[in-house]
C-alpha cells in the first residue's frame, strides 16, 4: 500500500527533530519555497559580486551618492533633536543656570515662555527637514532598486529564453519564475542591504557615540555595554526564527499548490471519489501550518521578553548612574534625559547592522545565481576556440525550401556526463568515454523544394528528433543539415525560423484572443488576413459561432476549446505565418474522425507549395506524400512512395498491418472518405 497521509502531530514531531539536527539547521530554504537544501555556495569572491552590483547601478551612481548625502544630512538632523530637548529642559524650563546660560551672542529673548516656544518650533523644523531630506534620498534609492530589479529580470529572461532547449527545459522544471522574480529581486536589494541601510546605521551609530562621549565618557562606556547584548539577541533571532518563517512559507506554498491541484484535477478526484481524502490532506496540512505558527510565536515571545527587559534595564542603569551624578552636581537633568534618548537611539542602527549581515548573504547568493545564469553559453554560441561565423540571412522571397540531411548523427545533450554548463561535444569522445546514445544514425535525406516527406516508424524511432533538427531546435552532433545548400549553422537562426511553420500534437495557445493567437507568428497581419487563414484552416465556422468571434479570449482565463478546434487554430496560425518549410508532427493524432476530415482538408491547403515534413499515424496524409521514410531506432530502413513500399512488402507494409490490427477498426474511421488511405492500403498491401 502506498504511504497514507500522516497526522500533523507526527509530521510536526519530525520537523522538531530536524530542527535539532545541526546539519539541517545550516541548510537554507530554496528559492520559490522549496524544501530546505544545502546552502548555495557563493562561487564568486564577494568583491567581484560587489563590483558587479556597482556596474549594474551604472549611470545612477551620481544619484546614489546624492542620496547618501541627503541620508547623512537627515540622520544628523535627527540626532540634533534630543540635544534641543536638553537645551529646553536645562536652560528654559528649570531655569538653571537660567536663560542667561545660553550664549549671549545668539541674541535670544529673555522671556522663558517665548524661548520655550522658539526651541519647540526649532525642533519641529528640524524634524520636518530630517524627514523631507531623507525622503528624497530614500525615494531615489527605491526607484533605483526597482529599475535595477527590472533590468536584471529583463537580462535574465532574455538570456534564459535564448539558452539551448535542454537548458531551458531544465530551468523550467527548476522554477525559472522564482529565479527571475525572487533572485533578481534579492540581487536588486543589494543597493539597500549593502549600501543604504549600513550607511545610515553607521552614521547614526557614530553620531550617537560622539555626542555621548561629549556628555560623559563613563556613561558612554556603560552605554556600550548594550552593544553586545543587542548583537547577540538579534543574531539569535535571525538564526533561529527566520528559518522557521521560511519553513512556514514552504508549508504554505505546498498546501496552496495541493489545493490548486485538487481543484484543477476535480474530475479525477470525483471520478475516484477521493474528495474526502483530499479534504483530509488539506486539513492535515493546515494543522501542520498552525503548529509551526505556534512554534514561531513561542520563539518570538522569548526574544521579545528579553528585549522588553533589556530596554528598561538600560534606562534604569542610566537613571541610577546619571541621577547620582546630578545629585552630586556634575550633570544636569537635561543631560540625563538626553542620554537616555541617545542610548535608545543606539538600538536602531545596531539592529539594522545585525539583520543586514544575513540579508547581504542571501542577496549575494541570489546575485551569484543570476550571474551563473548570465554566464551560460547561449544556443548556437560558437564553441570555445571557434571563430564566430559570418551568418547568412535567408528571406521569404528568395528561399526555395530545399532541405538536405547529410550523414546526420544526433545525441540529445543532457549535461549529465559533463558539467551542465559545458555539455560534452559529441563526436569528440575521448577513448573510454561513455558510448553516445545516438538517437539518429547516419541519416541521409534530400527533400526538393515544395515536396512532402512522411516520416513513419514506431514510437521512439526518432521522427520528432529528425524534425527538431530540421527546425534547428538542435544542431546535429555529426553531419550537416542544409537549407538551399547552406549549412543551417551558417544561417542566422532568427531569419531561418521565420521561414518555418510547426504544428504539433499538443497545441500551445497563449492566454489571449483567438485573433492574437492566430496572428502570433505575424503580428502585422490584418483582421482580414486572420479571417482568411482561419477560413483555410476550416476554423472560421466555430470561431464565428462564438459570441465574441475573433475577440474571444481563450486559454486559462477564457473559453476552453476542443482538441480539434485548438488544432485548427494552430493550423491557421501556420497558414498565416506562410512558412517555406512546414513540420506537422502528429498534428492530427488526437482527433475524432469528423475533425480529422476537416483538418485533413485544411492541411491540404496548408501544405501546397511548401516543403513539408509530416509525421502522422493516419495514412491519408502519408499516402499522398512524395516520399515516405521509414525510421527504425534512428536509422532510415526504407524510402519510397506508398505504392512502391507496399509492393516491396517490407517494414512499411508491416507497420501498416500492425497499425490496422491495433486500431481494430474499419477503414472508414481512419480514412473517412473511401478514396484515401486505408482502402488503398488494404487493396495493395493485403
Ligand atoms: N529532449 C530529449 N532529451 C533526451 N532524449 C530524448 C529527448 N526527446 C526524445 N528523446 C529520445 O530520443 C528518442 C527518439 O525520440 P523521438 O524523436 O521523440 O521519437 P518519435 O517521435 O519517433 O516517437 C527516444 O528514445 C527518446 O527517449
Ligand atoms: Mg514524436
Amino acid at each position: 500500500m502506498l504511504r497514507r497521509t500522516r497526522s500533523s502531530r507526527a509530521r510536526f514531531a519530525d520537523y522538531r527533530r530536524k530542527l535539532l539536527d545541526p546539519q539541517w539547521a545550516k541548510m537554507e530554504v530554496g528559492p520559490g519555497g522549496s524544501e530546505r537544501k544545502p546552502k548555495h555556495e557563493i562561487a564568486r569572491p564577494v568583491l567581484e559580486l560587489l563590483r558587479h552590483t556597482w556596474s549594474f547601478i551604472g549611470a545612477d551612481r551620481l544619484t546614489l551618492v546624492l542620496a547618501l548625502c541627503t541620508l547623512t544630512l537627515s540622520t544628523l538632523l535627527g540626532l540634533a533633536i534630543p540635544s534641543a530637548t536638553k537645551l529646553a529642559i536645562d536652560y528654559v524650563i528649570l531655569d538653571h543656570p537660567g536663560p542667561s546660560g545660553l550664549p549671549a551672542w545668539l541674541g535670544l529673548p529673555t522671556e522663558r515662555m517665548t524661548l520655550l516656544w522658539m526651541i519647540s518650533a526649532a525642533m519641529m523644523v528640524l524634524a520636518v527637514l530630517a524627514v523631507a531630506t531623507g525622503m528624497w534620498g530614500r525615494w531615489q534609492t527605491t526607484r533605483m532598486t526597482k529599475l535595477l530589479q527590472a533590468s536584471l529580470r529583463r537580462k535574465a529572461f532574455d538570456h534564459a529564453m535564448r539558452l539551448p532547449l535542454y537548458r531551458v527545459q531544465a530551468l523550467k522544471s527548476g522554477g525559472v519564475t522564482s529565479l527571475l522574480r525572487e533572485d533578481a529581486g534579492a540581487a536588486g536589494d543589494l543597493i539597500f542591504s549593502v549600501i543604504y541601510n549600513p550607511w545610515r546605521a553607521i552614521i547614526q551609530l557614530a553620531g550617537t557615540l560622539i555626542v555621548l562621549s561629549f556628555v560623559d565618557w563613563r556613561l558612554l562606556l556603560g552605554g556600550l555595554l548594550i552593544v553586545p547584548a543587542v548583537w547577540i539577541t538579534h543574531r539569535q533571532w535571525i538564526n533561529r526564527i527566520r528559518p522557521l518563517f521560511r519553513d512556514l512559507k514552504v508549508t504554505r506554498s505546498a498546501t496552496d499548490g495541493h489545493t490548486t491541484e485538487a481543484f484543477a484535477g476535480v474530475r479525477v478526484v470525483r471520478g475516484f471519489s477521493r474528495a474526502k481524502a483530499e479534504l483530509g490532506r488539506f486539513t492535515v496540512a493546515n494543522h501542520l501550518m498552525g503548529r509551526q505558527e505556534v512554534l514561531i510565536w513561542w520563539r518570538s515571545r522569548v526574544l521579545e521578553t528579553l528585549w522588553s527587559l533589556l530596554i528598561p534595564a538600560a534606562s534604569v542603569g542610566v537613571l541610577i548612574y546619571g541621577g547620582s551624578r546630578v545629585i552630586e552636581g556634575d550633570l544636569t537633568i537635561g543631560d540625563v534625559m538626553m542620554f537616555t534618548t541617545y542610548v535608545l537611539m543606539l538600538l536602531g542602527p545596531l539592529e539594522t547592522l545585525t539583520s543586514t549581515a544575513s540579508t547581504v548573504q542571501t542577496n549575494l547568493a541570489a546575485l551569484d545565481r543570476i550571474l551563473d545564469l548570465l554566464d551560460e553559453p547561449l544556443e548556437f554560441a560558437p564553441k570555445a576556440g571557434e571563430a564566430p561565423r559570418e551568418l547568412v540571412r535567408v528571406f521569404r522571397a528568395s528561399a526555395r525550401g530545399e532541405i538536405v540531411l547529410d550523414d546526420v548523427w544526433f545525441e540529445y545533450p543532457t549535461g549529465r556526463k559533463g558539467s551542465p554548463k559545458a555539455p560534452k561535444v559529441p563526436g569528440a569522445d575521448s577513448p573510454g568515454a561513455v558510448e553516445p546514445a545516438w538517437v539518429l544514425r547516419g541519416i541521409d535525406l534530400s527533400v526538393p523544394p515544395g515536396r512532402t516527406v512522411a516520416l513513419v516508424g514506431a514510437s521512439g524511432a526518432g521522427k520528432t528528433t529528425l524534425s527538431n533538427l530540421v527546425a534547428r531546435f538542435y544542431d546535429p552532433s555529426r553531419g550537416r543539415v542544409l537549407f538551399d545548400g547552406v549549412d543551417l549553422r551558417e544561417i542566422d537562426p532568427a531569419s531561418y525560423r521565420g521561414l518555418l511553420g510547426i504544428v504539433e500534437q499538443d497545441v500551445f495557445l497563449f492566454d489571449g484572443t483567438v485573433a492574437e493567437n492566430i496572428a502570433y507568428g505575424r503580428r502585422s497581419a490584418t483582421i482580414e488576413e486572420v479571417k482568411r487563414a482561419a477560413g483555410l484552416a476550416n476554423a472560421a465556422g466555430f470561431i464565428e459561432a462564438m459570441e465574441r468571434g475573433y475577440e474571444t479570449v481563450i486559454g486559462e482565463r477564457g473559453v476552453r476549446l476542443s482538441g480539434g478546434q485548438r488544432q485548427r487554430i494552430a493550423i491557421a496560425r501556420a497558414i498565416l505565418a506562410d512558412p517555406v518549410v512546414l513540420i506537422l508532427d502528429e498534428a492530427t493524432s488526437n482527433l475524432d474522425s469528423e475533425s480529422e476530415a476537416l483538418i485533413q482538408r485544411s492541411l491540404g491547403g496548408l501544405m501546397k507549395g511548401r516543403t513539408c515534413f509530416v509525421i502522422a499515424h493516419r495514412l491519408s496524409t502519408i499516402r499522398n506524400a512524395d516520399v515516405i521514410v521509414v525510421l527504425e531506432k534512428g536509422e532510415i530502413v526504407e524510402t519510397g512512395t506508398h505504392t512502391t513500399l507496399i509492393e516491396s512488402g517490407g517494414r512499411y507494409s508491416e507497420l501498416l498491418r500492425t497499425q490496422l490490427e491495433a486500431q481494430g477498426v474499419g477503414p472508414e474511421a481512419v480514412a473517412p472518405r473511401g478514396e484515401t488511405g486505408l482502402a488503398g492500403a488494404r487493396g495493395t498491401g493485403t
